[in-house]
């Protein structure tokens, strides 16, 4: 796993930006994988910027969202699916089906979440996953005790991440949907890229333990310690926790520009 330690969000959204834009340069179809929640909105910012400058295009490349609360209304503004494209989709060139999410809708959850694997599946698989993580090492909505080989299916939050969440529902709790459709952990480490984000005091005991602690489903997010491609872009705050920060950041200053992310 490699860890950037850099001294803000934006310079964490150029770094991932750059690495999306080197996606989107290869020829073939770009999968990305995409998370909702505050800790990507600067990288989906950078994004846009390199669009609308005509850096980079999605045009020809697809995009699966990580999960969904369910039984939002579809036109509620806080279903993920909406978040999504008011935060980065809708403001560059995605094709009109090019987006996709778990329905957390569906009459038949488990069959709606069989499906969602068999699109990724269907597309290749993800090339470059986006995530954030919660404060209590959740990664997607896998919280502590998940499956560390689980797939797509219906979590019920804990009081931590409803809590966490109330503020994207006015503040009140008793809104936040306690149900929500997840790809799994086993899910999420197929993806060939792994690039998580976290800023701020309040991620630094869940990044710790997600680099530096033992693998378990206490720390969900800890499972990216198995994958051979992670990056963690973390700020000051997020990185206070880390016994290894110093080298950490050794390493990071004298990578090889050549290799990138
Ligand atoms: C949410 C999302 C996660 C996100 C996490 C942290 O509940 N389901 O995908 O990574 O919590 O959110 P934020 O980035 O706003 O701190």
């Amino acid at each position: 796993m490699e860890v950037v330690v850099l001294p803000n969000a934006r310079a964490i959204g150029e770094l991932a930006a750059d690495a999306v834009a080197s996606l989107l340069g290869t020829a073939r179809t770009a999968v990305l994988g995409l998370a909702t929640g505050s800790s990507p909105l600067a990288i989906y910012d950078e994004l846009v910027r390199r669009q609308q400058a005509g850096l980079i295009s999605f045009a020809h490349a697809k995009a699966f969202m990580l999960d969904e609360y369910v039984g939002l209304a579809p036109d509620h503004p806080q279903r993920y699916r909406n978040v999504i494209e008011r935060e980065f989709t809708g403001r560059v060139d995605f094709a009109a089906d090019a987006v996709h999410g778990p329905d957390g809708n569906a009459a038949d959850i488990p069959a709606a979440c069989a499906a969602y694997e068999r699109a990724i599946a269907g597309a290749g698989g993800v090339d470059l996953q986006l995530l954030g993580i919660g404060s209590d090492g959740h990664v997607a909505f896998n919280e502590p005790g998940s499956s560390l080989v689980s797939r797509t299916r219906l979590k019920t939050l804990t009081a931590q991440t409803v809590a966490d969440n109330a503020r994207f529902f006015d503040g009140d709790p008793d809104a936040v949907p306690r149900h929500v459709l997840t790809q799994g952990l086993g899910t999420i480490v197929e993806a060939r890229h792994l690039v998580l984000v976290a800023t701020g005091q309040g991620k630094a005991e869940a990044v710790h333990q997600m680099v530096e602690g033992g693998v378990g489903a206490l720390w969900p997010a800890s499972i990216l310690q198995f994958h051979p491609h992670a990056t963690v872009l973390v700020d000051g705050p997020a990185a206070s926790r880390l016994q290894l920060a110093d080298y950490y950041r050794q390493t990071y200053a004298a990578k090889p520009k050549w290799q990138g992310l």
